[in-house]
């Protein structure tokens, strides 16, 4: 299938080229590179011996998303462009809003306008607020605490709306847990901009000697050591949900929606020792106050995906961690060092 990948040069699109790639699809990027470096296509051709299609746009533009699809002759979209910051959004309410929900109403008509009706759009576990319990599945109440999250919510809805009035169209929303790790040629990792604001990509810049120590956000939490628990899934388990979701759903008009995690909650601490087990270097850190808007726990029931999609992340801790390590050790400044 040819599929248009909005956001493919960031983080988790780029990995999702690749397993499309590998899987015999043809993804065509549409990306603005606003959180993501060129660089990115040579190593998407280093891993796979293909160059992929990349057009530079901005998920806004009508026209261009019309052209791209058209010329490319689409049949499906995966939908991973927007922003992410937690912290930001806060801060840039306006930016957020535009991007992550103007620019899926846009892209929608623009998928309208060039007859592709199936999308599958990257949802985030924060649509499930502050959870009454763990695990979480996909029937849980949906509520916001900030506006990158009340964006995500807000698509949804749009799209849930729009799916039943447009009852031809698939539409797959998938809710990510905490997507870390890296390709295992080390070529491809998470390369955030300024101070890292996810565990993972900090822990592994302290770890590599850019930073000096990880403030852990609390550990006086209801949880077994205190600091906050995740569902830490592997990007490439999480590229594999969308392949898994456009063979499964992609053809099948409905809304479908997925959470993708593993099922396993990992504390912060966890995550420190089984990052300094795979990398031998120590990673000192000192508790600070929580985070405001952070939650004690949150992971995923993933069994509708198991059983619907026939998808189920494998891959462990250690994978996570080890291949975060040879990106970081290799890249110590991510894509600017290549
Ligand atoms: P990322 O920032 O690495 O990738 C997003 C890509 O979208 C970037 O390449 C960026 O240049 C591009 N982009 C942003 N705005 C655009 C626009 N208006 N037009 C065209 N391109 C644009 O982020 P990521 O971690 O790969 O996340 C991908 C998606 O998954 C996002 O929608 C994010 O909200 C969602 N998500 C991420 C996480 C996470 O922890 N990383 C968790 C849950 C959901
Ligand atoms: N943490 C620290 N120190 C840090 C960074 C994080 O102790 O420097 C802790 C947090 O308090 C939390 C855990 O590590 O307990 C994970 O924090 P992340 O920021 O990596 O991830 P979150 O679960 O807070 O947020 C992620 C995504 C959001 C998404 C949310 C819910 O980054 O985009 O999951 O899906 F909204």
């Amino acid at each position: 299938m040819n599929i248009l990948v909005t956001g493919g040069m960031g983080y988790i699109g780029s990995h999702t080229c690749i397993q499309l790639i590998e899987a015999g699809h043809t993804p065509i990027i549409f990306d603005n590179l606003y959180n993501s470096n060129a660089k990115v296509l040579d190593r998407i051709q280093q891993v796979t011996g293909t160059a992929p299609q990349f057009v530079k746009g901005d998920i806004r533009d009508k026209d261009a998303l019309v052209k791209a699809m058209t010329e490319h002759k689409v049949d499906s979209v995966i939908h991973f462009a927007g922003l992410k910051a937690v912290g930001e959004s806060v801060e840039k309410p306006l930016e957020y809003y535009d991007n992550n929900v103007n620019g899926t109403l846009v892209l929608v008509d623009a998928m309208r306008a060039s007859d592709v009706h199936s999308l599958v759009f990257s949802s985030s576990a924060t649509v499930y607020g502050d959870p009454a319990s763990v695990p979480i599945t996909e029937d849980f109440p949906t509520s916001a605490t900030n506006p990158y999250g009340r964006s995500k919510l807000m698509v949804e809805e749009c799209l849930t709306d729009f799916q039943k009035a447009n009852p031809d169209w698939s539409i797959t929303l998938l809710r990510y847990f905490n997507p870390v790790g890296s390709h295992q040629s080390g070529l491809l990792g998470e390369d955030p901009n300024g101070i890292p604001n996810n565990l993972m990509p900090f822990i592994s810049q302290v770890a590599v000697g850019r930073r000096e120590a990880l403030s852990v956000f609390g550990n006086d939490y209801n949880t077994p050591d205190g600091t906050g628990v995740r569902d830490y899934i592997h990007v490439l388990d999480l590229a594999d949900g969308h392949l898994s979701a456009l063979d499964k759903v992609g053809s099948t008009p409905g809304l479908h929606v997925y959470n993708l995690g593993t099922g396993n909650g990992s504390s912060v601490l966890d995550m420190v020792k089984a990052f300094e087990q795979a990398s031998g270097k120590s990673v000192p850190y000192t508790i600070v106050e929580r985070r405001a808007g952070d939650i004690a726990e949150c992971w995923a029931d993933p069994k509708k995906a198991t059983k619907e999609l026939e998808w189920t992340a494998t891959r462990t801790l250690q994978d996570m961690t080890e291949d975060t390590w040879r990106w970081q050790s290799q890249n110590p400044n991510g894509y600017s060092d290549a």
